[in-house]
């Protein structure tokens, strides 16, 4: 179903991004690629793209979304990778048992050359991270530089946190391990609103409902192209009237967005109210770098370094919270946009 709120396995609930999952399925069955990015703002369907690509392009894969880790580390990554190995079709009853002891940490019992390497170089399945950003620093990276030159293994990493995402690939930085691998990239962008108004045609028509033109009007100003809000909305709309189901979309939406940016706050000490006071700013307009710092040193009634102030933006750009482009800053989430200016 197209609206349903899960992220999409099957291409037939999956909608638009043809060029993106023609691209994607091309860099999985290829021989030549070894890695690929998807990246993309929040809710814009990588996890999606992510699932329905896999499947179609038919290959042994395993898929490890970061958020279901039991705690971020390479140890428990690395016995996800083992027990997602079992999923993989049709592997034969003596690998299985090798995974099993492995798991089970008895490696004792096996020669010792047969560890997880030995495992992924036989069964050479596609490694596939949700949200890797999120195992930033915790030595997954090596695992990674070490899958990409000793395996065939291919890699798929996704990421919504863009320059978090660009720290564990090693961007700049000479002494990271995956600096200077060679991947392919796919970008997830947001719908225009003729692809959201077909999209929501396509939905509604699939559950048989009739939604007046006017509120798909609003529901296209206030989601803004944002194909996970736009979903959430549809979903709703089959069970509740259709204004009270973008009412509802709106308030759910606008809370969860400013629960991730409180999660980004909670990490930022005695900086903390700086970075709300900067992102208010440029949730009321999208704005230039001086007039910006000099709304942010107006509003704190001090004055702030460059450098300092430098690295505010970074941080809220790299968590994917705030966009630069053709010279302004601005939100790219509208509903992320609407929580900071009611606040
Ligand atoms: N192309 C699509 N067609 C229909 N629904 C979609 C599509 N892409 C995403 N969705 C829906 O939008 C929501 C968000 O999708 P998904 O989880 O794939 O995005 P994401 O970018 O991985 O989000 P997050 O940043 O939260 O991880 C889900 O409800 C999903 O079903
Ligand atoms: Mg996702």
């Amino acid at each position: 179903m197209l609206f349903d709120l899960k992220p999409k396995e099957n291409v037939k609930d999956f909608f638009n991004y043809v060029e993106e999952l023609r691209a994607f399925v091309g860099y999985l069955t290829n021989s030549s690629t070894r890695m690929i990015v998807v990246r993309g703002l929040r809710r814009t369907g990588k996890s999606s793209l992510l699932r329905v690509g896999l499947k179609k392009a038919g290959k042994p894969f395993i898929l490890i979304d970061t958020r279901e880790l039991r705690s971020i580390s390479r140890k428990s990554f690395e016995s996800k990778v083992l027990e997602e190995l079992k999923s993989i079709k049709g592997i034969p009853e003596s690998l299985m048992e090798k995974i099993e002891g492995l798991e089970a940490g008895i490696r004792i019992s096996f020669r010792k050359d047969e560890n997880l390497w030995k495992l992924l170089k036989k069964l050479n399945p596609i490694i596939a991270v949700d949200e890797v950003q999120m195992l930033n620093g915790t030595g997954v990276e090596s695992f990674f530089a070490a899958a990409y030159d000793n395996t065939t293994c291919k890699i798929v990493l996704t990421g919504s946190e863009i320059g978090v995402l660009d720290a564990f690939l090693g961007k700049d930085d000479t002494k990271a391990p995956l600096f200077g691998r060679v991947y392919e990239e796919i970008k997830m962008h947001t719908l225009t609103p003729e692809k959201t108004s077909e999209f929501l045609d396509m939905g509604f028509k699939e559950a048989k409902k009739d939604i007046p033109k006017e509120i798909i009007g609003r529901a296209l100003e206030e989601l803004d192209g944002i194909v996970g809000w736009t979903a959430m909305f549809g979903n709703l709309a089959l069970s509740l009237d259709p204004n009270t189901a973008l009412k509802r979309a709106v308030t759910t939406g606008t809370k969860l967005a400013y629960s991730e940016f409180e999660t980004f706050l909670a990490t930022r000490g005695t900086a903390k109210n700086r970075y709300l006071a900067l992102i208010r700013i440029i949730a009321s307009k999208a704005i230039g770098w001086s007039d910006l710092k000099r709304s942010l040193e107006i509003e704190l009634k001090e004055s702030i370094s460059d450098p300092q102030f430098t690295n505010y933006i970074h941080s809220l750009m790299d968590y994917g919270f705030v966009l630069h482009a053709d010279n302004l800053y601005s939100i790219p989430d509208p509903l992320l946009r609407m929580a900071l200016a009611s606040q």
